[in-house]
């Protein structure tokens, strides 16, 4: 007995001197497209998921607990999205999820998770629905006498869904403000992806445009995910005499639809969203020469800000380039260590919310702050202008 307590004790004292930490591993599920046609912004997820939990690992993991991530896959496609958040909650038994991307896929499998008490923070999904669809609901606890019981209560009303990155009705509006003010457009045409997070986004501009008191877009259609050839809608938009063209979507179909313009010599100013942030927006258009002046609304660019510079040169030295949502993602996982470090808590998704909404997490963003529905207390967004050499870079601060 005393032999094994002595060997117990040792073994304790040698895994926190070598700053290792005992006990089952904590699970990460980083949930997002890792297939099909936005992997890349997959990729972003896990890279930053990846490189955060091997950090926090390397600096002795969390309540004397390691990080390990879990992938998983849902392809953007909504019912995957479903199918791989049960698996996570109920096979895998994560602590946490990273994710997802697509909003169309972030809002059911946030049910789930929400259902389940498993916090779930998405560094990428914009749409107004992700937080507010899951958001505080105060119920009234005050009648409860019993203590416990009204903690309980109180806890109950937390939502387990909170994102680091903004939200498309302020995107929205600051691109219409920009289109409006900047570029002095008269006749916007807008296009959308029919998804979730498309479409919103080009609803949100034309409110915008119409509280502007803008005249009506000179078009509003929605074309097909999948699909390369936009060159009958183009015809459309040639024939609207738009001088703006704002798009809704992922850089896999706003690629070959810019091409297109510029092949049919329609020179009007293109715009769109987070969902073009990827390199890969650059081989769907066909090059450089294609995206040329397409302007694009992002949150800051972390690498940028001095809170993530050390990461940043780490990754560059991996040969990887942090672009798009990776810090963003690799904020997601530090917050989920911040919640279980301040709270002493691995499990319980309404308590680390609370805790984040309480006490804001130290990042790569900076300190992140958050309100009780889990949306960013400040949130910024950018103008970016793609270039020549096929690089984004800050237009103008909005
Ligand atoms: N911001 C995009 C979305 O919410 C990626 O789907």
């Amino acid at each position: 007995m005393l032999t094994r307590l002595t060997l117990t004790l040792a073994l304790t004292v040698m895994t926190s001197s070598l700053g290792l930490a005992a006990g089952k591993d904590i699970l990460i599920g980083v949930a997002g497209p890792h297939t099909g046609a936005s992997a890349p912004f997959g990729l972003q997820l896990w890279k930053g998921a990846e490189k955060a939990v091997d950090d926090i690992n390397k600096a002795g993991g969390v309540n004397g607990h390691m990080l390990r991530t879990v992938k998983a896959d849902d392809a953007c496609l909504p019912a995957q999205a479903k199918n791989v958040a049960n698996k996570l909650v109920n096979t895998d038994k994560v602590n946490a999820v990273v994710g997802h991307f697509c909003s169309s896929s972030t809002i059911p499998a946030a049910g789930i998770y929400r259902e389940n008490n498993v916090l779930m923070i998405t560094p990428a999904s914009t749409n107004p629905r992700v937080t507010e669809d899951q958001a505080y609901k105060t119920k009234d606890c005050q009648a409860i006498t019993d203590k416990n019981k009204k903690d309980q209560c109180e806890l109950n009303n937390y939502s387990t869904i909170m994102r680091t990155c903004g939200r498309d009705d302020q995107q929205g509006v600051e691109a219409a403000n920009f289109i409006v003010n900047r570029l002095h457009s008269k006749s916007v045409a807008i296009i959308h992806d029919k998804d979730t997070y498309g479409q919103g986004l080009a609803d949100a501009m034309r409110t915008h445009l119409k509280t502007l008191g803008q005249p009506a877009p000179v078009m509003y259609e929605g074309l097909t995910r999948g699909e390369k050839d936009f060159n009958a809608l183009v015809t459309k938009v040639k024939a609207a005499k738009a001088d703006v063209v704002y798009f809704g979507g992922l850089y896999a179909e706003a690629g070959p639809l810019l091409r297109q313009m510029r092949e049919q010599g329609l020179k009007a100013a293109f715009i769109s969203g987070d969902g073009i942030v990827s390199n890969d927006f650059l081989s769907a258009a066909g090059g450089a020469k294609f995206v040329d002046g397409a302007y694009m609304t992002f949150g800051a660019d972390l690498r940028n800000v001095p809170t993530g510079k050390a990461v940043v040169e780490a990754f560059r030295k991996s040969g990887y380039e942090p672009e798009g949502y990776t810090l963003y993602s690799y904020a997601a996982v530090q917050a989920i260590a911040a919640a279980m470090k301040g709270t002493g808590e691995i499990q319980d998704g309404r308590k680390l919310s609370k805790w984040l909404v309480d006490n804001g997490a130290e990042t790569v963003m900076g300190l992140v702050r958050w309100t009780p529905k889990g949306d960013l207390v400040k949130s910024s967004y950018v103008m970016y202008v793609w270039d020549k050499a096929g690089k984004y870079a800050e237009a103008t601060k909005l």
